[in-house]
């Protein structure tokens, strides 16, 4: 039976020790992704919050640096963003250095005790070493709690299109828009959210940015918008909006205006990506929108099954705008850097599936850390169930029903799952958002995570499980018995 280091992912990123949630601060600098994330380092349950820090070459593989910023006499260090201050608009810069800067939420846990309001307030801090080492602003808060008990989470994002700073912050409900010059001046623009959207919770940590559509000059904006509860499949979850922005204003696109709360614009569907931003700073000749969450849900993140670390973040993906009829979608992929980790590989085409069938097993590759492709052509009216199994009788099932149109993770039988009754009480389900005959899928596979991304990701669910022993065979099957998978592509995933 595995536990702790057995259940450490392969690749997907995780503290060396303790707690870890929400991404935050991300961006890009000479050759570097930078990573910080929500951490308590003196224990594996949620605490008084630091921001802990990573840096990579390829958003794949993470080398963890020392704590960038330590909570102090105001309070944790809640989640935020991070921007590279090119023109020095801030005035940080010194002797030609760029500086850094990043916007936090302090979190007054006095003034929470105390059953005060007033308790979350943003504040700053800047590297002058592209961040390393960060210089809290003497003049912080840089904006003070109007009144709002839940406000959090500043996102700033360079709006070249209006040459301004634009920062969301999320209350309760709503998201807050507010304009900069400078990053420490701060004009409350509008709100969005009220009566539009899934309220089953608290929204939290937003993002916002401009994408093209397409292949087109058309630019819309995206705004990211997560939840806690009230996920597509409980819980924590993050749903998103598409819309324009006439630098004050965010005005969602007709299809989205009478958005209730069961819409199906989620970046993932799985119970388990969370508070997932984008990186700033990408050079705009590359012109990707880089995105990555927290691979876990507040309904039982703190009781997960390990021990000394605990939670890990999704692979990094990439997004894209697209427009379909009259209505603008998000798809997202695995980041093409990952498929320069790719070794050996197994390739089959028109194979032939008549029952429960095996395509892949741990002798050809093994499959915790692995990248699955397939195509089934002609979709028939039945279910078509794909199962990782182990010797020790788990089983985690996933695939999807063509005759609902719904695509589903059943992680019931995957293992440990007794320490959270919200863990694997329900079938995870997920729209199918693409209308193609052909189905295809791409499949991430770590020791403790699947990542599944249908229809050129149009449709994405993402599950962590905790197996007794490794998975060593996948197969699938459907209920009406025999099909063709016309393509099946699969990698052994070499980290070292
Ligand atoms: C989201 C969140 C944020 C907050 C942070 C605290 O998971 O609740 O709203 O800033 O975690 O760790």
């Amino acid at each position: 039976v595995q536990n702790d280091e057995d259940f450490r992912p392969n690749f997907h990123f995780t503290p060396k020790k303790n707690w870890m949630n929400d991404p935050n601060g991300m961006f890009y600098f000479n050759g570097y992704f930078h990573l910080y994330f929500q951490h308590y380092p003196d224990d594996n349950v949620w605490g008084p919050m630091h921001w802990g820090h990573a840096i990579s070459t390829d958003m794949v593989t993470w080398k963890e640096q020392p704590i960038a910023i330590y909570p102090d006499e105001k309070g944790y260090i809640f989640s935020g963003s991070a921007v590279v201050d090119k023109n020095n608009t801030s005035g940080f810069g010194k002797d030609g250095k760029t500086p850094v800067i990043a916007m936090f939420t302090y979190h007054d846990p006095e003034g929470e005790k105390n059953d005060e309001i007033d308790y979350q307030s943003q504040a700053i801090a800047y590297s002058l070493d592209e961040g390393q080492t960060w210089t809290k602003y003497k003049a912080n808060p840089v904006i003070e709690n109007p009144g709002i008990k839940d406000f959090r989470d500043p996102k700033i994002t360079w709006d070249g299109i209006h040459q301004q700073w634009v920062m969301v912050l999320a209350t309760y409900e709503k998201t807050l828009f507010y304009t900069s010059e400078n990053l420490k001046n701060w004009t409350r623009q509008s709100d969005f959210g009220e009566g539009i959207g899934a309220h089953g919770g608290v929204w939290e940590c937003p993002d916002f940015f401009p994408m093209y559509v397409g292949d087109t000059e058309e630019v819309k904006w995206v705004l990211i918008q997560s939840l806690n509860p009230g996920g597509y499949n409980g819980g924590s979850g993050t749903q998103y909006f598409i819309g324009d922005f006439d630098g004050k204003t965010f005005t969602p696109v007709e299809k989205m205006k009478n958005l209730g709360e069961d819409h199906s614009y989620w970046l993932d569907f799985g119970k388990d990506n969370y508070a997932g931003v984008t990186w700033a700073n990408i050079p705009e000749e590359n012109g990707r929108t880089l995105f990555m969450g927290w691979m876990s849900n507040w309904q039982y993140a703190q009781e997960v099954p390990t021990e000394t670390w605990r939670s890990a973040m999704t692979i990094a993906r990439e997004l894209k705008l697209e427009k379909i009829d009259d209505n603008y979608i998000i798809s997202s992929t695995p980041v093409n850097e990952l498929k320069s980790y790719r070794s050996k590989n197994y390739k089959d085409r028109n194979v032939e599936i008549d029952g429960n069938t095996k395509i892949i097993d741990s002798a050809k590759i093994d499959l915790t850390s692995a990248e699955i492709r397939f195509k089934i052509s002609s979709l028939q009216d039945t279910k078509y169930q794909f199962k990782l199994s182990n010797s020790f009788g788990d089983e985690l099932l996933f695939g999807y029903d063509h005759s609902t149109q719904e695509f589903f993770i059943d992680r019931s039988k995957a293992g440990q799952i007794d320490f959270s009754e919200d863990f694997a009480n329900k079938v995870s389900t997920a729209p199918r958002i693409s209308n193609s005959e052909d189905l295809s899928g791409i499949i991430i596979l770590d020791k403790t995570s699947i990542e599944l991304f249908y229809d050129e990701g149009k449709t994405v669910m993402t599950e962590i499980f905790f197996p007794n022993q490794p998975w060593e065979t996948l197969s699938i099957n459907s209920e009406e018995g025999s099909f063709t998978m016309s393509e099946i592509e699969a990698y052994q995933l070499k980290f070292n």
